[in-house]
């Protein structure tokens, strides 16, 4: 490991103690005083926060909403890797062979970041969470529903735990505050044809964070967290809160708890009881009323138009029009 990260791993461990001291930090990594000092100085040229004082040292000073890879990897026991730019997170991790441990990928910023459906997913740099986790799944096929819930149900808990935010699920995989979309997931699958079974499952997760100007025709739709909390987010715990609850649910699991993930959907998602226009991909979106989610994450409606007026059917695929 370089140097200013042995360092930075050793600031942040002593981050709400004490001073480290110059010397204490040369007789720690072996290392001379000159070199301690010259890694500092690199690290705050990377925008780390670090208070230098005369006979005392150095201390990290918290808010520093720098990703990082040590201080997110520390916090996870996983392999993270953090980009200044990709085109995007989910395009990158794929070129990595899957390997049997979760891995992650970030990016301060994404220049084609993807959304569902072709869609672009804007992702301006440093205002926002790009990230992609890749995993070898244990789990059969048809859980692919179930794994996006589990995903938005976690999410939703990290930015509860980290920003102090209560957002809503809008099925099946964005999160909203008051109307406006601050994260969207994409869960991409490689399928094996010959053992049935998923060889590698890949999560994106894209997170508006910090208020930027974005394209005209998205204003109305999509909203920051710092808009809501009007506070500093930590990326770095927002990422830590992230991986860490993914590993819970995906980790050595062979199935998942479609119980207790669809019970804690249901209660955060706003959109049951509702009458919505829904997509179904095929012809023009109809109006439905939302009865239910399914015990895999499907959405029961009941047809409020059309030919199929007044029948019930359980949708896996579509989109919620807002
Ligand atoms: C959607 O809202 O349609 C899903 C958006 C998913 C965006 C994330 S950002 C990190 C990861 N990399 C991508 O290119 N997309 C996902």
């Amino acid at each position: 490991m370089k140097t200013d990260m042995e360092i930075l791993g050793l600031l942040i461990d002593y981050k709400n103690k004490e001073y480290l001291s110059g010397e204490k930090l040369a007789s720690m990594l072996n290392i001379s005083r000159n070199s301690i000092w010259k890694a500092i100085e690199k690290l705050k040229k990377s925008g780390y926060e670090i208070d230098s004082v005369h006979g005392k040292g150095y201390r990290l000073i918290s808010n520093s909403d720098i990703l990082s890879e040590v201080i997110i990897s520390k916090n996870t026991d996983t392999t993270v890797m953090v980009f200044d730019e990709l085109s995007s997170t989910n395009e990158h991790i794929k070129k990595i062979p899957a390997s049997d441990l979760p891995f992650v990928v970030l990016a301060d910023g994404q220049t084609q970041g993807k959304g569902r459906l072709g869609r672009e997913f804007v992702s301006a740099k440093g205002k926002g969470l790009y990230m992609s986790y890749s995993f070898k799944p244990k789990l059969a096929q048809g859980d692919t529903m179930l794994i996006t819930c589990g995903v938005a149900n976690l999410v939703r808990e990290a930015i509860l735990e980290t920003c102090h935010l209560d957002t809503k699920l809008k099925w099946v995989n964005d999160i909203y505050m008051d109307g406006k979309k601050l994260c969207g997931i994409l869960t991409e699958g490689e399928f094996n044809l010959e053992t049935h079974l998923f060889d590698r499952i890949i999560i994106g997760i894209g997170l508006n964070c910090y208020h930027y100007d974005v394209p005209s025709d998205l204003r109305e739709k999509v909203g920051f967290i710092n808009d809501f909390t009007g506070a500093y987010v930590s990326r770095n715990d927002l990422s830590i809160s992230i991986i860490n609850r993914l590993n819970n649910l995906f980790y050595n699991k062979e199935s998942l708890d479609n119980k207790s993930i669809i019970e804690k959907y249901k209660e955060n998602c706003f959109m049951i009881n509702k009458v919505i226009k829904l997509s179904t991909f095929s012809g023009e979106p109809i109006s439905v009323l939302v009865l239910d989610i399914g015990e895999k994450g499907e959405l029961v409606v009941e047809y409020l138009e059309g030919p199929k007026k007044g029948k019930k059917e359980s949708i896996i695929s579509g989109e919620i029009l807002l």
